[in-house]
């Protein structure tokens, strides 16, 4: 983990505290990586989320470590990496040098509860993720393991999808399940995100709210960040 990793387990509050908006790097113009991170702090992004894909998981190849890497540099906001890559236990202790938190997917070819617990160990908060199709049944078994569950509101792989409502069943149920446990894992909802689908998230349990396209393309980002706070 990175030298703040005292600050960024702070700064990586669970569910008690208030809503997370955390812009998806994915939909900025990679060629300007570093204004655009700090526009996006500058707007008022909480955590910056960053979409790891290998090809191989999704059907898509987004960036590495070394991207990560590259981000952290001028990053002041904990990193929230999510992999989409079939073996994140391969790759994990590159990302636990600058990650705040690690989302790893219930469906990846790896012992999940193992990979869950290397996380933490690295320093982290762990999280678990799972596709549109897969029931939430998939994750119970994990849940005392984990600090966010990422319910994905669009099939993993590419930005700019429209938000799937039927999601939202799961989101409850991982706010039901919470509760019920005593447990304290933040609820994060990440695809199709927008000023308009992030309160109807809210309403049913979500308190961590991934956007891309929705801020990094808005006119003026600080205005859109601003906005679904109030709606969230
Ligand atoms: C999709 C990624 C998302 C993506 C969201 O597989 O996990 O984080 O960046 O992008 P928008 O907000 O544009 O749907
Ligand atoms: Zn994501």
């Amino acid at each position: 983990m990175r030298v703040a990793t005292q600050e960024a387990a702070q700064d990586f509050p669970m569910s008690t505290h208030p809503s997370v908006i955390a812009p998806s790097v994915l939909a900025c113009d990679f060629g300007r990586l570093h204004e655009e991170v700090r526009r996006a702090e500058a707007a008022g992004g909480d955590w910056l989320h960053l979409d790891v894909m290998d090809g191989h998981f999704v059907d898509n190849i987004s960036f590495g470590p070394a991207f990560v890497d590259a981000i952290a540099r001028v990053a002041s906001v904990p990193l929230d990496v999510h992999l989409m890559i079939e073996r994140p236990d391969r790759y994990l202790a590159r990302f636990a040098k600058t990650a705040a938190n690690i989302t790893i997917h219930v469906e990846a070819q790896c012992d999940v509860a193992a990979t869950l617990a290397a996380i933490r160990a690295a320093g982290g908060t762990a999280g678990i993720s799972l596709r549109p199709a897969t029931p939430f049944a998939a994750v119970e078994p994990f849940l005392d393991q984990i600090d966010l569950l990422l319910v994905m509101t669009v099939v993993p792989g590419f930005g700019g999808q429209p938000f799937m409502p039927e999601m939202m069943e799961k989101v409850k149920a991982a706010a039901e399940a919470r509760s019920q446990r005593g447990l304290g894992y933040r609820i994060e909802v990440d695809g199709g995100i927008t000023l308009k689908t992030a309160p109807i998230a809210a309403q049913h349990g979500a308190d961590t709210f991934v956007a891309g396209t929705s801020v990094f393309a808005a006119p003026d980002m600080a205005a859109a960040i601003r906005e679904m706070r109030t709606l969230i």
